[in-house]
């Protein structure tokens, strides 16, 4: 049975995909069977691993246009690493979501049921908001990882992101966990990056990441390149990211 984590904060721009694709690579790259599934209609995970254009996407999937098995694509830089992709231009996800996914919530918890026995990890990357989409990814998810930037709005999304799960557990009967966060683009100098570190550690709710500002996430990603193994004139990713990604992969797919 795959674990299934989803990354979610409703807020945009705060790293949701670099992160989950990162970690998606790094529990590949330890020869775990993970599967990523792109549920962003933007679909920024699956321009980042595709190069070539996919014949299916996750929405078709959902309306039962094909199988999903047929639908899944090996990443072909990276051994153990399968992408359910969605297309960012063309696609269908988006109006899907806005018109038929009200009435069939558990659509993906169901998908992902069809699946788990084939792969050891599975990683959802969402797309900022809370809408219905995001909604039911959630409640498909054994847990939710939450990343967000050093900054003070950050801090008030967690909270509203808190409330509102909350309220999709008890309405929806969820059990998703939900006790990790992870700051992103932490730079160790800046005094406002550490009060708001220290603000999230001491709240007590959260056991709290940090993943420093890294250059190379950007360019792995306009080159379709798994940054573990990508190298701009010799240099890889920051000492500081390898160790926060080790980390990370450790704790979340250890139980
Ligand atoms: N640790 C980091 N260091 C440097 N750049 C980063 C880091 N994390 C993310 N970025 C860059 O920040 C930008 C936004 O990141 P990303 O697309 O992962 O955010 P997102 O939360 O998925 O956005 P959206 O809400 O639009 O889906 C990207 O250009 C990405 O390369
Ligand atoms: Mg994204």
């Amino acid at each position: 049975m795959a674990k299934t984590v989803a990354f979610h904060l409703q807020k945009g721009g705060v790293g949701k995909t670099t992160i989950s694709g990162a970690l998606a690579c790094q529990s590949a790259l330890n020869g775990h069977e993970t599967l990523i599934i792109d549920c962003d209609p933007q679909g920024n995970l699956s321009s980042w691993f595709l190069t070539d254009p996919p014949k299916y996407e996750l929405a078709d999937v959902l309306q039962g246009r094909c199988f999903v098995l047929d639908a899944i694509l090996p990443v072909r830089s990276l051994e153990h690493l399968s992408i359910l992709p969605t297309f960012g231009i063309g696609g269908t996800l988006k109006i899907y979501s806005e018109t038929k996914l009200a009435d069939e919530p558990y659509v993906l918890e169901d998908l992902i049921k069809e699946v788990s026995d084939k792969f050891e990890h599975i990683v959802l990357d969402l797309s900022p908001g809370l809408g219905r989409l995001e909604r039911s990814c959630l409640i498909a998810s054994d847990e939710i990882v939450t990343p967000m930037t050093p900054e003070v709005f950050s801090l008030d999304g967690l909270e509203i992101f808190i409330d509102e799960l909350a309220k999709l557990k008890k309405n929806m009967r969820s059990n998703v966990k939900h006790n990790k966060i992870i700051i992103n683009s932490f730079d160790e100098r800046i005094r406002q990056h550490r009060d708001i570190y220290n603000a999230a550690v001491s709240s007590g709710r959260f056991k709290v990441f940090k993943i420093p500002v890294d250059p190379l996430f950007r360019k792995a990603q306009e080159t379709n390149k798994v940054p573990q193994l990508y190298k701009v004139r010799g240099r890889g990713l920051k000492n500081g990211t390898v160790q926060a990604l080790t980390e990370l992969d450790l704790n979340i797919w250890r139980n």
